[in-house]
Order: structure tokens, then C-alpha cells, then sequence
């Protein structure tokens, strides 16, 4: 983003008339826009949305939402990434804040990716089928395509593997190592027969004979937001409140998973909450926006984080009503500013992975 750009947002920092200036601009552009927001967002953010949704959901809806002319990309760029590779040709996709990444994903590039592969085919370690979770970049996205892969998230991961394991006996999953292994503990492989890739060693750092008789390579990735809740934290929670229920997500570490009631996507967790009993009682291992929210639209029920602080995912937190406001304020004046646009060397075999991935959940 250019220094210009910057200004010109920040301007808007303290904006008192953001919120009527923002729901205006909506009102002109009328079906011309389409707001999408990931669960992560921030209530000043999220109450914008046209419809809102956990990655698979959002990639659902980014390929059906075909008519409006700019689709605004309350999340992180991979998710806008995705929605331009799901979108029609004539969909712009914008992201509010381009500084909205996703750290977990920043943990495998495709140079990383294609040593590995090349190690793997050189020591003869056949029948790999590459599964990259959503939460990569599209050159990964086109990688797996490619290779007979395909893409998965948090809420059709163990489909995904099903449909993988028909066409080959070992799965490098990347780069979420916990819902690699969280998935595959699910469908019976044991922890120890699952291999730990590490990028930056040139072998990967795993004993040839282990690579050779895995069924599971897991890429050496992780989201720090999830990998703050401990397993300490379930026992300690139980002991405060023995009735509590214990939801979770699958990039929680698999000792927590172990642990807890429920695991599932962000939309999963959101119905498991919303749809349980008056007086029901959870603790929710997910980022903090989502657990107020669950816990403001249920006040029938007592809802809090399962860790004492709360994980709060910065780079979704970047995303702020300034942000929103300038690119609706420069769409209405028929300047498309941060459009995210997947170079389409790229986008091919990225949209193959991603709509084998629509096509088995
Ligand atoms: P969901 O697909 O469950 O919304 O997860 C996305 C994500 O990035 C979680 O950290
Ligand atoms: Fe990425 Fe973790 Fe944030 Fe999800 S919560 S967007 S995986 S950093």
C-alpha cells in the first residue's frame, strides 16, 4: 500500500459518522456490492456484512454470488484470494487492509512446498496426494491442484482425507500440522505413524524409513492464536465449573482436542452454542471476538473463553471501520482500491483445488 493510501485512511481514523457514512455508501451502491465477514471479525466490522461465514462457507458463497460488481473481503488474504479465484471474471474482490494476513499461512511457501516434493519423489516415497488446508496461498492452492490435491478446511477436513485416501496412501497435508493430525487421529492413524516435516531442513528433518512408511506427512505450520490454549486450561476450567462444556477448534493442539466435548469450525461451534439449552454452560477454545459475540447473543447461557486472556487474531483485528469506509467511499467514486487478484499462471489449477474441494463437501 502506498504512503498515500495510508494517509488517506487514516484520515478517517476517529471518523464519529463512520458508522451511518459506512451504511449510506452501502445503500448507493446497492447490489453493485456484496460485504462478506469471517466469524474473527470485530462487531464494528462484522455488522456490515451482507453474509458471514467460516472459510468454507465464505468460498461457498463467493462462488455463487455472482451478480454484484465488487465483493468486499471482511477477513485475511487468503480468504480473499480464494474468493477471486471462486468469483466471475467480472467480480473485483477488495480487501479493506492489506497488512490482513494470516501467520499460519506465512509458514509454507511454494518454494518450501516444491523442495519437499522433489525430496520426496527423489526418495521414492510414492502415492502422495498434497492436501493444503484454505489457510495457504494460491500458488499452494495451484500446487496441490496440480498434483491431483486438493483444498480442505476446518469443516470438511476428515471428507477431504476420505476422498484422498481413495487415490493414494499417504497425504502431506500443510501447513496446519494440529488439523492434519487432529483429522487423521480422527480416522484411526495413530500419532506415531504421522511424520513431522519441518521446511527448513532439507530432509525435512524425519528419519527416511519413517517418511517411507507414513500415511500422514504433516507440514510444520501452526497458528499461534490457537496454539495459546493449553491442556491445563480444560482441567482447570472443569474444576471451576463441573457442568462446563468444552468446544473447541480443530487448530487447537490435539492434546486440548483430546480433551474437549466438541471440535469443529468456527461454524460449527456457533450452532453447537447457539442451539444448545437455556443455562448450558461452554467454554470455547477460539479467537475472542467470536466467544463475546456467542457470548452477547446468548445471554441464557454462560459462555466464556477457555483460557484466561482470551486469543485475539491481530491480523483479522486489523480490519476496521476506517478501512471499510475508504474502500466504499473510493468504490463510490469508481476507483477499485486493494484489489486482490490472483495472477492467472496461478489461478487455473487453484480453482481445480478448490472446487474438487466444493465437489466432495
Ligand atoms: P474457520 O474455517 O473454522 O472459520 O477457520 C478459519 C480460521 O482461520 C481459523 O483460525
Ligand atoms: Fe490465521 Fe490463526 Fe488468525 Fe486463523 S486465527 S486467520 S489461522 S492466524
Amino acid at each position: 500500500m502506498s504512503t498515500a493510501t495510508v494517509c488517506s485512511v487514516n484520515h478517517l481514523a476517529n471518523d464519529p459518522q463512520a458508522e451511518e457514512r459506512i451504511a449510506s455508501l452501502k445503500r448507493s451502491l446497492g447490489e453493485k456490492l456484496f460485504i462478506l465477514g469471517h466469524h474473527y471479525q470485530r462487531d464494528d466490522v462484522i455488522r456490515f456484512a451482507d453474509a458471514r461465514g467460516d472459510s468454507f462457507k465464505l468460498s461457498q458463497l463467493a462462488a455463487r454470488q455472482d451478480r454484484a460488481e465488487y465483493i468486499v473481503f471482511c477477513g485475511v488474504h487468503f480468504m480473499a484470494e480464494s474468493a477471486d479465484i471462486l468469483s466471475q471474471p467480472h467480480q473485483k474482490v477488495i480487501l479493506p487492509d492489506l497488512a490482513a494476513g494470516c501467520s499460519m499461512a506465512d509458514m509454507a511457501d511454494i518454494d518450501q512446498v516444491e523442495e519437499c516434493w522433489q525430496f520426496l519423489e527423489d526418495q521414492d516415497v510414492r502415492g502422495v496426494v498434497p492436501i493444503t488446508y484454505m489457510n495457504s496461498t494460491a500458488a499452494i492452492k495451484a500446487f496441490c491442484g496440480e498434483k491431483g490435491g486438493a483444498v480442505c478446511t476446518s469443516s470438511n477436513a476428515p471428507a477431504v482425507f476420505k476422498w484422498a485416501y481413495q487415490r493414494g496412501q499417504t497425504v502431506l497435508f500443510l501447513p496446519d500440522q494440529h488439523l492434519g493430525r487432529n483429522t487423521g487421529f480422527k480416522m484411526g492413524i495413530p500419532i506415531d505413524r504421522m511424520a513431522l516435516w519441518d521446511p527448513h531442513h532439507e530432509d525435512g528433518n524425519v528419519p527416511l524409513e519413517k517418511l517411507k512408511i507414513s500415511p500422514l506427512i504433516l507440514w510444520k505450520g501452526h497458528c499461534s492464536v490457537h496454539g495459546r490454549f493449553r491442556p491445563e486450561d480444560v482441567d482447570t476450567v472443569r474444576a471451576k465449573f463441573p457442568a462446563i462444556r468444552v468446544i473447541v477448534h480443530p487448530e487447537c493442539l490435539w492434546e486440548v482436542v483430546q480433551k474437549a466435548d466438541s471440535v469443529g469450525s468456527t461454524e460449527h461451534i456457533i450452532k453447537a452454542v447457539s442451539q444448545s439449552d437455556p443455562g448450558t454452560q461452554w467454554a470455547v477454545g477460539t479467537e475472542i471476538h467470536l466467544v463475546n459475540r456467542l457470548a452477547k447473543e446468548n445471554p441464557d447461557k454462560l459462555i466464556i473463553t477457555l483460557d484466561n486472556h482470551g486469543c485475539l487474531c491481530t491480523t483479522m483485528f486489523r480490519i476496521a471501520p476506517k478501512h471499510v469506509l475508504w474502500a466504499l467511499e473510493n468504490l463510490s467514486e469508481g476507483r477499485v482500491v486493494n484489489q486482490i487478484k490472483v495472477d492467472d499462471s496461478v489461478k487455473y489449477w487453484a480453482q481445480v483445488a478448490l472446487d474438487r474441494m466444493l465437489a466432495i463437501a
